[in-house]
């Protein structure tokens, strides 16, 4: 069953959105823990050169001028990744988030990144100013990511890339949520608010968040990868499963794969980037 349910940012005044309480667990998870969020997770090496991997295939088949915009930047890691890549290509990289605490963290490491606070839902930018908007580790963290992407879509140039990097595998995810309730293993009730579709649901499904790119006028292309497992056992076994499996791409993709990520672009009509 798909856990997208679709509603619009439209006729805010005066109501609660379903995504509120989320993105308000978020602030609150984040103000703890944003002093421990680089520690806690290292270095990225794998993920890192994902990322690179992404941007460099993007970069080789789209101009990248007008800038780049990474959603929910948290301490920048994303961003940083996007700046040393496209330092000559690029003139303008921003990054937004909810939580004052992580873009605080951000500010001391990325000098001459524009880094804006906004409330989660609406993008603080004019349509189609963008060549590259990323969403590193971030789409779970949304009750319903369709407005978000809706937005992401608007501030897309119409012969730009949108990168969501190092999403939940539901069906592998589904199977540690079940061991969890056997072990009896609880999180804090902040965190698994916070982090909605890792312990609430198991995880977006890709093909609901493409056809939700696909109404914006975009193709995308979903890949699944180990890319996010921290060095260690479990990526080991990841990565020796997905090779092993490699040739039965569908047994790969739903149960060898820690991750998910996804490219889109494709040329729009000036419909969709209104
Ligand atoms: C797991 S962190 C990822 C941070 C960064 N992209 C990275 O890869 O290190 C998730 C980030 O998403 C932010 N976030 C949560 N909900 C958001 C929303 N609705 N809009 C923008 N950012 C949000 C959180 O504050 C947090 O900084």
């Amino acid at each position: 069953m798909s856990v997208i349910q679709s509603s619009s940012n439209h006729d805010r005044i005066g109501q609660r959105h379903p995504n509120d309480e989320v993105i308000e667990a978020n602030r609150l998870y984040y103000l703890g823990f944003s002093q421990q969020y680089d520690s806690r997770n290292g270095p990225r090496r794998r993920i890192k050169k994902h990322l690179e991997q992404m941007i460099a295939a993007s970069a080789a088949r789209k101009p990248m001028s007008r800038g780049v915009l990474d959603i929910g930047t948290g301490t920048g890691f994303g961003l940083n990744v996007a700046m040393d890549a496209l330092r000559e290509k690029a003139t303008r990289f921003a990054g937004c988030d909810v939580s004052p605490e992580m873009l605080d963290i951000a500010s001391t490491r990325l000098n001459d990144a524009e880094l804006v606070l906004f409330d989660g839902v609406r993008l603080p930018f004019e349509d189609g100013e963008f060549d590259l908007v990323m969403l590193v580790s971030m789409l779970h963290h949304l009750r319903d990511p369709v407005p978000l992407l809706h937005e992401a879509a608007r501030v897309l140039s119409p012969d730009g890339v949108i990168l969501i990097v190092q999403e939940p595998n539901p069906t592998i995810n589904s199977l540690f949520l079940k061991l969890r309730r056997l072990l009896g293993v609880r999180t804090d009730e902040v965190v698994e608010r916070a982090e909605y579709h890792q312990f609430i649901t198991p995880g977006l499904d890709p093909r609901d968040l493409g056809s939700v790119l696909d109404q914006c006028g975009l193709v995308s292309r979903v890949e699944y990868t180990n890319a996010a497992a921290v060095d260690g056992f479990t990526a080991r076994l990841g990565t020796w499963a997905d090779r092993c499996f490699a040739p039965l791409s569908w047994v790969r993709n739903e149960y060898c794969c820690l991750n998910y990520s996804i490219v889109a672009s494709g040329a729009r009509s000036a419909e969709h980037t209104r």
